[in-house]
C-alpha cells in the first residue's frame, strides 16, 4: 500500500510540472482562494470603451444597432451622416480629461478596496496596446494612451487592488464568427487573439483580479480555459494573489472560479457556501455611461447600502459599477454617491471589512435587519429608521442580562426589553444632528456562546 501511494505522488508531481493544479475543473476547484478578496467586500467596476462615445442606451449599443433596435437606428439617423460605422466612433473616444490619480482618489474615498476596469468589452476594442488588436486599441486610435496601465499605476499608489475585466468574445471578429459557424470545433479566434490577450494582460499588468465575461456562446473547452487557469494558478506572476470569477465557458457559471458572479446583479438573499460577488450598477439600466441618464435612474445611497447589506451578510462581495464618460470625466452624481458610501463606511466599516456571516443573515422577525459578525461582535444593518425594533434572532441565552446593543456613532446603550421570543430595542428620539448618517448599524456585545455560525 505504502509503495503505491508513493508512486501516485511521484506521478502527480511529474504530470504537473511547475505547479500543483491540473488543467481540469476538479483540480482547479481545489485551489484555496486568497483571503484578501473576501475581506475586501467592496469593489468599483468601470465600463469604459468606444460605447462611451455614443453613450446612448447601453454598452451594447453596437449589438443593438446590428439587431435593428428602433431607438438606436433613429438616434443614428438624426445625429450622424449616412454610411457612419461603429468604428467611426473610436477617434472620438479621446479621454482628454482622464486623470487616473483623481479617479483613484475618488475610489479610495468611497471605501472600496479594489477596482475592476473593462480592458476589452464585447466590441473588441482594447484599452491597452494589445499586440493582436491592430488599430482597434486605445494607443493606436482615440485616447492615444494605455488606459489599463495608467489606471493600474494610479490605483496601486493608493491602497487599492487592481483588476481587469476581459470579454473573451468579440461580437463581430471574423475568426470568432467563423469558429461559431464551425460549431466551436475550430479555435482560430482563441489561438489568434483571445488567448494572447489573457496572457498579455496577466504578464504586463499583474492584476489581482481577472474578471472574465463574454463566455456564454461556447463551452470552456473552446476557450481553452482550464489550460489558461492552470498556468495562472501554477506559474503566472500573480499565482499567489489572483482571484478569478466564474465566466469561463457556457457551462461554468455558478460552478467554477474563486468567486461566483452567476448572473449580473445576482443577489440571492440567502447564505451561499461558495464565495460570490454581486456586480451591480449605480445607473439602474446601463453599465456604460448614458447621456440621457436622470436622477431617478441612479440608486439612492439608502438603496445602495441596502444592497450592500443584503450582499455581505450572505457571504458576497459587492462590485459597484460606474460608467465614465468618453472624455475621462465621471458624472458628479456618481461621485456624490461614492462619496456618501465612503462617509458611511468611515463610521460603520467594522460591520463590513473582514466580517463573516452570522448564524442568521436576515432577522427572524424583522426583514429590515441584515447581520454580519466581526471581532467578537454581531452587527445589524437596519434598512429603515424605526422607533421600535423587535428582533427574532435573539433569545434570553444569546442576549443575556450582560449583553448590550448600541447604534454605531451614537454611544449610549439602547433600551432593550428581553422577551421569550426575542428582544425589543427602543430607538432614542435623535435629532438630525445626533443621528448617524443614512442607515443605522447596531453593534451587539453578546456572550461568547452567541457567536456561532
Ligand atoms: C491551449 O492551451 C495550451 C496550453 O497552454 C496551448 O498549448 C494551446 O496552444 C492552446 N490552444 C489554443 C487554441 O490556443
Ligand atoms: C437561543 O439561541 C441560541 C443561539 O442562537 C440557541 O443555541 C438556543 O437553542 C436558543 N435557546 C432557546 C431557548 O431558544
Amino acid at each position: 500500500m505504502r509503495g503505491v501511494s508513493v508512486l501516485v505522488v511521484l506521478a502527480a508531481v511529474t504530470l504537473c510540472a511547475g505547479g500543483e493544479y491540473f488543467p481540469d475543473w476538479s483540480s482547479l476547484d481545489t485551489r484555496p482562494s486568497p483571503s484578501w478578496y473576501d475581506e475586501a467586500k467592496i469593489g468599483i467596476f468601470l465600463h469604459w470603451g468606444v460605447f462611451s462615445v455614443p453613450s446612448f442606451k447601453s454598452e451594447w449599443f453596437w449589438n443593438l444597432w446590428q439587431n435593428d433596435d428602433f431607438e438606436v437606428i433613429e438616434f443614428l439617423k438624426k445625429n450622424y451622416p449616412p454610411g457612419w460605422t461603429y468604428a467611426d466612433f473610436a477617434p472620438q473616444f479621446r479621454a482628454e480629461f482622464f486623470d487616473p490619480d483623481r479617479w483613484a482618489a475618488l475610489f479610495e474615498k468611497s471605501g472600496a478596496k479594489y477596482v475592476v476596469l473593462t480592458s476589452k468589452h464585447h466590441e473588441g476594442f482594447t484599452n491597452w496596446p494589445s499586440s493582436t488588436a491592430f488599430n482597434w486599441n486605445s494607443r493606436d486610435i482615440g485616447p492615444g494612451r494605455d488606459l489599463v496601465g495608467d489606471l493600474r499605476t494610479a490605483v496601486r499608489k493608493r491602497s487599492l487592488r487592481f483588476g481587469v475585466y476581459h470579454s473573451m468574445m468579440d461580437w463581430y471578429h471574423q475568426l470568432y464568427l467563423k469558429d461559431k459557424q464551425n460549431n466551436w470545433k475550430t479555435q482560430h479566434f482563441v489561438e489568434a487573439k483571445c488567448n494572447n490577450e489573457l496572457y498579455e494582460l496577466v504578464n504586463q499588468y499583474e492584476p489581482d483580479i481577472l474578471w472574465s465575461d463574454g463566455e456564454w456562446e461556447a463551452p470552456s473547452r473552446y476557450w481553452n480555459s482550464t489550460n489558461f487557469l492552470a498556468w495562472l494558478y501554477n506559474e503566472s506572476p500573480v499565482k499567489d494573489v489572483i482571484v478569478v470569477n466564474d465566466r469561463w465557458g457556457k457551462e461554468t457559471r455558478c460552478k467554477h472560479g474563486d468567486f461566483y458572479n452567476c448572473d449580473d446583479r445576482f443577489n440571492p438573499g440567502t447564505l451561499q457556501e461558495h464565495k460570490w460577488e454581486n456586480c451591480m450598477s449605480l445607473d439602474r439600466s446601463s453599465w456604460g455611461y448614458r447621456r440621457t441618464m436622470t436622477l431617478d435612474d441612479v440608486l439612492t445611497i439608502e438603496e445602495l447600502l441596502k444592497t450592500l447589506a443584503e450582499t455581505i451578510s450572505c457571504h458576497g462581495n459587492i462590485l459597484i459599477n460606474v460608467g465614465p464618460r468618453s472624455d475621462g470625466t465621471i458624472d458628479p452624481l456618481f461621485e456624490e454617491r461614492l462619496t456618501q458610501l465612503g462617509e458611511w463606511l468611515q463610521l460603520n466599516g467594522e460591520a463590513v471589512y473582514g466580517s463573516r456571516p452570522w448564524k442568521d443573515q436576515r432577522d427572524a422577525a424583522d426583514e429590515n435587519v441584515w447581520y454580519t459578525q466581526n471581532n467578537g461582535n454581531v452587527y445589524g444593518i437596519v434598512t429603515s429608521w424605526p422607533q421600535v425594533l423587535k428582533l427574532g434572532s435573539f433569545n434570553s441565552t444569546s442576549f443575556d442580562e450582560h449583553a448590550t446593543v448600541t447604534i454605531i456613532g451614537y454611544d449610549e446603550p439602547l433600551l432593550v426589553s428581553r422577551e421569550a421570543d426575542g428582544i425589543t430595542i427602543h430607538f432614542p428620539a435623535l435629532s438630525s444632528k445626533s443621528k448617524p448618517i443614512y442607515l443605522p448599524v447596531l453593534e451587539f456585545a453578546l456572550p461568547a456562546k452567541a457567536l456561532t455560525g
